[in-house]
């Protein structure tokens, strides 16, 4: 594929978020995992407000049996905001209407969970000829240390398949999607270069799926930002279930990189949460309830508290 300056930016989002989302079973067996609170607001509007802050305002959300919220939660509530306004609780009622502000929620349903291609797949009318997002529906980074515009502009650049890693320890390369990677010949251009967070960029070579330590051939994870060009719909057609006899995306990747698509990955050392399993859940509301200039302060102290006395810990300091 020619490199070339004048390919188009993407400017839509998928948020595949059809899971059965069994880790955090049975909070999620009426609840979707992606409506779950993080201090005031569910993990999918964090997801959403990245991408609204990477410019993107057009988002379609892949949902599943029992979902319909999720969509509910971006639609406007007359009666909520009059009573709101009536009572002159001006501060919550621009925070409701903040959700239905912030993109063009568009949605359609993977009638069987049958793998993260496969909820893919189903964007393709909507996406038409132009490349993609991928956010998934359970982990978001911080807004400070932004990812996804890098991604964009490094994927309007390539033509190709950008990806996301985390340097992650030996210990759990198995329990990751890890790239071999050589270096790359396409550094971060002005403008997103020097973003706090972001790492160096590599070519990818290789995708592997889970691998012990002794066979990984990085510690390079694959996180759960991707941008696509389209060709990954035909790819997605024509690989067959892999791991867990699921429809996988990495299968798809992979055989658009055996084919030539260039394939690169930024490193991400900013702050991820990954809200998929109760502890990265916790993690990501303790963090971010401490980071509050409301709840914070009050937050903190309690926290200092609980540990020191209540636990008999002593706190450390980083
Ligand atoms: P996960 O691997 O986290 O699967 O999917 P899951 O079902 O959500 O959760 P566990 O592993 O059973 O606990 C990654 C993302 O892909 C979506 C999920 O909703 C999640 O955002 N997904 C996965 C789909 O939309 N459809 C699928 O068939 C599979």
């Amino acid at each position: 594929m020619p490199d070339s300056q004048a390919r188009s930016r993407a400017v839509r989002a998928v948020i595949p978020a059809a899971g059965l989302a069994t880790r955090f079973l049975p909070a999620t067996k009426a609840v979707p995992k992606e409506l779950l609170p993080v201090v005031d607001r569910p993990v999918l509007q964090y997801i959403v407000e990245e991408a609204a802050a990477a410019g993107i305002s057009d988002v379609l959300l892949i949902t599943g049996r029992g979902k319909t919220g999720m969509v509910d939660h971006f639609d406007r509530q007359p009666y909520l905001e009059s009573r709101l306004e009536a009572k002159g609780d001006l501060e919550r009622l621009a925070a409701v209407k903040h959700t239905s502000e912030l993109a063009e929620i568009y949605t359609c349903r993977q009638g069987e969970p049958l793998g993260l291609g496969h909820a893919i797949s189903y964007a393709e009318s909507h996406v038409g000829q132009e490349p993609f997002a991928v956010l998934l529906g359970d982990e978001f980074v911080d807004t400070d240390e932004p990812l996804l515009p890098a991604m964009l502009e490094l994927q309007a650049r390539t033509g190709g398949i950008v990806l996301a890693f985390l340097e992650v320890d030996w210990a759990e390369t198995s329990r990751y999607g890890i790239a071999s990677v050589e270096k790359a010949e396409a550094p971060l251009a002005a403008g997103v270069a020097g973003t706090a967070g972001l790492g160096d960029v590599f070519r990818v070579t290789g995708l592997v799926e889970k691998p012990p330590a002794e066979k990984a051939p990085s510690n390079l994870a694959v996180v759960g930002r991707y941008v696509l060009p389209t060709e990954i719909f035909d790819a997605i057609r024509r690989i067959k279930p892999g791991a867990g006899d699921e429809i996988q995306l990495t299968d798809a990747m992979a055989l658009l990189l055996a084919e030539g698509v260039p394939v690169h990955g930024i490193v991400y050392r900013g702050m991820r949460y990954d809200t998929g399993q109760p502890l990265g859940y916790l993690q990501a509301v303790v963090q971010l309830a401490t980071k509050r200039p409301d709840l914070g302060p009050a937050f903190t102290d309690w926290l200092i508290n609980y540990v020191t006395n209540d636990l008999g810990g002593t706190p450390t300091t980083d």
